[in-house]
Formats: structure tokens, C-alpha cells, sequence
């Protein structure tokens, strides 16, 4: 069965193949995609998602810019990984679709509204701000809602900006707190399965292989962010973070994880951001998602080069 999906971004090179691995997917039905500031401020978010959408042949697809800062922060960027434009590596030609002229949050609001119970999956990608803002302005739109799936968060794994904190919760703790205990359906994607889906040379390569324009720009964007990631953790190559929730929509079976407590630490100045996971069941702070602790990631390759390379 076809899902239908909203995918909230703030593309970002792994957001760009989370976007083409969507697209590229029968099993999931894009009905829009909001941009949110986050890896880089929204002006290059909502026109890095129009890049992507075109070169996946799909400027039909529907782009709104969303929150424009995080809830009660400032923003906290990531050009250190993505560079500049937030898709650095390839030369890429500025977008000609139309960028809606609606509110990103407005819109997930009148599109959750006019769909019926349980038929809608949100995919924030990036900081939580625009879905936040969304479940806290309009509660009602929670009965649409079958489930979100996101990537954000880290247990074992420790942070990626600070310590204890993953990037996409750290940037807007508050909304990350606002949808964790939301009482929605929640499944995460954290660095804990993201750190083991690595972009080895191998598997860089079979992307350019396909000798098509999408394999390149994939492939051009995977060797950029793999410089920096793999001086960082001393691996054999970068985490490819958001494709993951994509992925899991396609291929459930390819993850495991548990179903636990996990909690947003909001106000320490040191841990600030932090999920704090219950993955032993120490407390008896009720569940509220499901946590992946595990990738079949030469499964999860392959399924995104099979995938890929239905695109030109
Ligand atoms: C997350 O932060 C961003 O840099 C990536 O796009 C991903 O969503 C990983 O921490
Ligand atoms: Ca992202």
C-alpha cells in the first residue's frame, strides 16, 4: 500500500538523497515537501529542495518554506559539514519550479485537516520547528497523523554537536520536546543506526556508476560531507542520516530497535538537547516511540541504488 508522506527538510546532502530515494519509491506518495532552517538558514533550504526535486524530474512537487529559526533560539547552522549552500560538492544550477507561496506550516495544517483519520506520515529530516509549530497551533490535525518517522537524536552513539546531542534535536530542543511528547506514533532514526550506514568508496561508486546525472550529483555530494565526517569519527566513510527514515517506509525489515522511553533534555546548559533513552527500561516513564538501534545497511545501499537509478 502507498503511503502518503510529508518530508520536512533542511537539505543538506543526505537530505538530497532522502528526497530522490522518495521520490524514486511507489511505495510512498510525496504530497509535499516543507523546508525548515536548519543545516543552512531557509532561503537555501526551501531552493536546495526545489535542486533536488528537479533533478529527480519532478518539478511538480509541491515546496514551501516553513519556520525560518528555531522555536525560542537563535539558529545554530552546520556549513562546517554541508558547506556554503548547504549542497556543496557539484555545480548546481539555481532551480526554476516554483517555490508555494503558502506557509509551509499553514500548509501541513489545511493538508492534515482535509485528510482523513490516520492516512498522512510526517519525515522531519532536519529541526522539529515546523511540526511543532503545526501539532501545538493546531492539535485537531493530530487525528491525520498515522505515524512520524524521523531522523534525529543519539543513545550510545553520544551527539554530533555537542557531547550528548544530535545536530536536528540540539538546533530546537523545544519542538523536539513538543513532538516526543506529542503522544503520536513515533519511530526515530538516531546516530545510532545512522553511524552504521556508512558511504564506503565501494558503495560511492556504485552510485556513480549508473552514469546517470542523479548517480553523479549522489555520488559528487556523498565525497563531499565523507571528508569531513570521516577525519571526525576515523571511519571508512560518512553517515548518510536522512535516507534512513525514507528507507524504513520502503523496507521496515531492514531496522531494529525498541520501543522505549525517550525524553528531550531542554534546559542543562551542558546536555542541552540530548535524547535521553530509556533503552534498558530502568524507569517507568511510559513509552512514547520507537527507538532503531540497527541497519541492515548493505541492504539499505542496495535498496538506494536500485532505487536511484530509476531516475535520469
Ligand atoms: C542530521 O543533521 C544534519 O546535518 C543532517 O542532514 C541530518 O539530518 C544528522 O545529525
Ligand atoms: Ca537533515
Amino acid at each position: 500500500m502507498t503511503r502518503n508522506i510529508i518530508i520536512d527538510t533542511d537539505p543538506g546532502q543526505d537530505d538530497a538523497v532522502a528526497i530522490l530515494l522518495a521520490l524514486s519509491s511507489p511505495e510512498v506518495n510525496v504530497l509535499g515537501i516543507t523546508a525548515v532552517a536548519g543545516n543552512v538558514p531557509l532561503a537555501l533550504t526551501q531552493k536546495n529542495a526545489r535542486i533536488v526535486c528537479e533533478l529527480a524530474g519532478r518539478p511538480d512537487t509541491l515546496v514551501f518554506a516553513g519556520c525560518d529559526a528555531p522555536l525560542n533560539r537563535p539558529l545554530v547552522t552546520a556549513e562546517h559539514v554541508h558547506g556554503k549552500t548547504g549542497l556543496d560538492g557539484p555545480q548546481l544550477a539555481a532551480p526554476t519550479m516554483p517555490l508555494q507561496d503558502q506557509h509551509a506550516v499553514d500548509w501541513i495544517i489545511e493538508t492534515l485537516r482535509a485528510a482523513p483519520a490516520n492516512s498522512v506520515t510526517l519525515c522531519p529530516l532536519g529541526p522539529l520547528t515546523n511540526i511543532a509549530t503545526a501539532i501545538t497551533r493546531a492539535p485537531d490535525i493530530k487525528s491525520a497523523i498515522e505515524e512520524i518517522v524521523l531522523m534525529g537524536g543519539g543513545f550510545f552513539e553520544g551527539g554530533n554537536i555537542t557531547p550528548t546531542a544530535e545536530f536536528n534535536i540540539y538546533v530546537d530542543p523545544d519542538a523536539a520536546d513538543i513532538v516526543f511528547t506529542s503522544g503520536l506514533p513515533l519511530t526515530v532514526m538516531p546516530l545510532d543506526v545512522t553511524h552504521k550506514a556508512l558511504t564506503t568508496k565501494p558503495r560511492i561508486d556504485a552510485f556513480r556508476a549508473m552514469g546517470t546525472e542523479v548517480g553523479h550529483m549522489t555520488a559528487e555530494w556523498t565525497d563531499f560531507f565523507e571528508r569531513f565526517d570521516m577525519e571526525k569519527y576515523g571511519s571508512e566513510g560518512a553517515p548518510l542520516h536522512d535516507p534512513c527514515v525514507i528507507a524504513y517506509l520502503i523496507r521496515p525489515d531492514l531496522f531494529t530497535g525498541r520501543h522505549i522511553n525517550v525524553e528531550i533534555e531542554t534546559k542543562s546548559e551542558l546536555t542541552l538537547g540530548m535524547t535521553v533513552a530509556d533503552w534498558w527500561r530502568v524507569t517507568d516513564r511510559a513509552p512514547n516511540c520507537t527507538f532503531m538501534g540497527d541497519i541492515d545497511a548493505d541492504g539499505f545501499f542496495a535498496l538506494l541504488a536500485e532505487r536511484l537509478a530509476r531516475l535520469g
